[in-house]
């Protein structure tokens, strides 16, 4: 069985953290022992004093994730800028092999750690590394996470080319938040496009969720449509089945 996966988006906003949080619940559900982590995360509001990622805090509330949050989040910083660009602010450098280290930590405490990268995959963490310099040095195979409607056919295909460049294994695409805008020709044909032109399978359309409320922590339907609705299957497999 795999032992971690990381999810990207095509952009910041997509729903990779609604994504992660359903993908802990149902591995949860199957009775896995599922660990969380967002290596870095920007944009950190200071409450009473600490800067508290609000992704981190999602995950940890919908799903009762209790590790200790200098291994779920090492990096967290305050202004809502790209990694190097935050942390440069902040006088802290973002060191992947530090990542690397303290995702091993937490794969030691669960059968599977579900990591939720940062904005898109080009996006950059230092004056060297990007995204997927993190993806490869942790060595998982990732998931994409689209929008539905127009344009998330190129968006998609970036993404899901740039891995194959850069040699790193995928397992699917989740589209996110369908219903959301009007269900169009665009929202009832993409996902055919990218299995085709992409190589790669649409693991699921996860539907906009009215009773999911990021700020109060309210999940709403989350668990039940992400069951219903996501092939989780191959995200456990071995590597081996990756579509490189
Ligand atoms: N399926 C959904 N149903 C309801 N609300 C959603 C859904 N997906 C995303 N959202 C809303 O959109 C917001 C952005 O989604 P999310 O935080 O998951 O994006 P992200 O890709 O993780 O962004 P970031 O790059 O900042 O980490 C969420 O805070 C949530 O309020
Ligand atoms: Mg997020």
């Amino acid at each position: 069985m795999r032992t971690g996966i990381f999810i990207t988006g095509t952009d910041t906003g997509v729903g990779k953290t609604i994504v992660a949080a359903g993908l802990v619940l149902a591995l949860k559900q199957r009775g896995l022992n599922v660990g969380y982590m967002k290596p870095v995360e920007s944009g950190c509001p200071v409450l009473d004093g600490e800067v508290v990622p609000q992704d981190v805090r999602f995950v940890r509330e919908v799903t009762g994730l209790r590790d200790d949050i200098d291994l779920m989040c090492p990096y967290r910083l305050k202004a809502p800028a790209a990694p190097s660009i935050a942390s440069r602010l902040e006088d802290m450098h973002i060191d992947v092999a530090y990542i690397v280290d303290q995702y091993f930590q937490l794969s030691l405490m669960h059968e599977i750690v579900v990591v939720e990268g940062v904005g898109g995959l080009m996006v950059p963490l230092n004056n060297n590394d990007l995204v997927t310099d993190l993806v490869l040095q942790m060595g998982l195979d990732m998931l994409v996470v689209s929008r539905p409607g127009l344009g998330t056919i190129n968006h998609t295909l970036l993404t899901v080319n740039m891995a194959k460049m850069m040699g790193i294994p995928l397992s699917g695409v989740i589209i996110n938040g369908f219903g959301r805008e009007a269900i169009g020709l665009p929202e009832r044909t993409n996902p055919d496009e990218i299995e085709h032109f992409g190589n790669i399978p649409v693991l699921g359309i996860l539907p906009w969720l009215k009773d999911l409320d990021f700020n109060t922590c309210k999940p709403g339907s989350l668990l039940s449509e992400f069951m219903e609705r996501v092939n989780i299957d191959p995200l456990l497999q071995n590597d081996d089945d990756s579509f490189l």
